[in-house]
């Protein structure tokens, strides 16, 4: 991975979004960009500011300001349209306490939509991937299973009504949880996002000189998405995920195709895979139930070298 030699750098790539010292500040900054999941413009709008401040909640800051990037065929979308869009997002990042504050769009044959992220963070307070310790509890902040049923609803594989819980979850911040993590103590978390659960878990159990133990039977999925999975109504995504991390998997023989595929399945604005001081359990709890927000705990991290054991 690049290193960058400037003392300021005290994040870099390959972390949910990258920190710099200025002075006394730590600045967080990240980008995400993504195509149509829902028909929506509204709806789309404010799941790409969801998905977009999300790296900075992973990583305990707090988002400040936002920079649109858009990319459209202006001849395929009217000015209402794009309103909409906008709309949807400028809402949800003042619910994540952000402002839009500028922006960049270019013509484009398929639609694209994301934002450029700056926050803040406290050093006592940096959520990073590397930051995992042996004993800790692996907790999870939203159900999986939006990659597939976002690809089996346009394949009309299952009936439209069963988006809502994936609209849902999409829309939902991870505000809560990061607070909730960072004053548990946690010092190691990442959103979960386009590599699936599988990927973003062997990243942190990587970057922390850890193995990852995760329970399947204690991951949350979205309702049909096992039936799904199990169905190969899987995105290539997933399976493309999976095979990534075959190699640096262990799967108990009671693990399933269709059960690796979901583990594998890319979200958009998942939740937070947070590792937890085990005894700052009921603190997290806590916060959580405050804001009625859910979470599993799926699993711990033990002594180890970078794998990830599914049971
Ligand atoms: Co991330
Ligand atoms: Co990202």
């Amino acid at each position: 991975m690049y290193k960058c030699k400037n003392r300021g750098v005290i994040v870099g790539p390959g972390d949910d979004a990258g920190v710099f010292r200025y002075k006394d500040t730590l600045m967080v900054e990240t980008v995400d960009i993504i195509t149509p999941i829902v028909d929506d413009p509204y709806t789309f709008g404010a799941i790409c500011a969801a998905n977009s401040v999300s790296d900075i909640f992973a990583m305990g800051g707090t988002p400040l300001t936002a920079l649109a990037i858009l990319g459209f065929a202006t001849c395929d979308f009217s000015a209402a349209v794009i309103k909409k869009l906008l709309k949807g997002a400028i809402d949800k990042l003042h619910e994540a306490g952000a402002c839009l504050i500028g922006g960049h769009s270019i013509e484009d044959n398929e639609l694209k939509f994301g934002f450029a992220v700056s926050g803040v963070v406290d050093r006592k307070s940096l959520l990073k991937a590397g930051g995992a310790k042996t004993g800790n509890i692996l907790i999870l902040t939203k159900r999986l299973g939006t990659g597939i049923l976002t690809s089996a609803i346009k394949t009309g594989k299952v009936k439209k009504t069963f988006l809502k819980e994936a609209v849902d979850s999409m829309l939902t911040l991870n505000n809560i949880p990061s607070k909730a993590a960072v004053s548990a103590g946690a010092k190691a978390a990442t959103d979960v996002t386009g590599f699936g659960l599988l990927g973003h878990a062997l990243n942190m159990a990587r970057n922390s000189g850890t193995d990852f133990v995760i329970h399947n039977e204690k991951v949350p999925l979205m309702r049909k998405v096992k039936d799904l999975a199990a169905a190969g109504a899987a995105p290539k995504g997933a399976k493309k995920n999976l095979e990534f991390c075959s190699s640096n998997t262990g799967f108990s023989g009671n693990i399933c195709e269709g059960d690796k595929l979901a583990l594998s399945d890319p979200q958009t604005s998942g939740g937070l895979l947070i590792a937890l001081p085990q005894k700052e359990l009921k603190k997290f709890d806590r916060i959580m139930k405050k804001d009625k927000m859910p979470y599993w705990e799926i699993g711990e991290v033990v002594k180890g070298s970078g794998q990830i054991i599914v049971k």
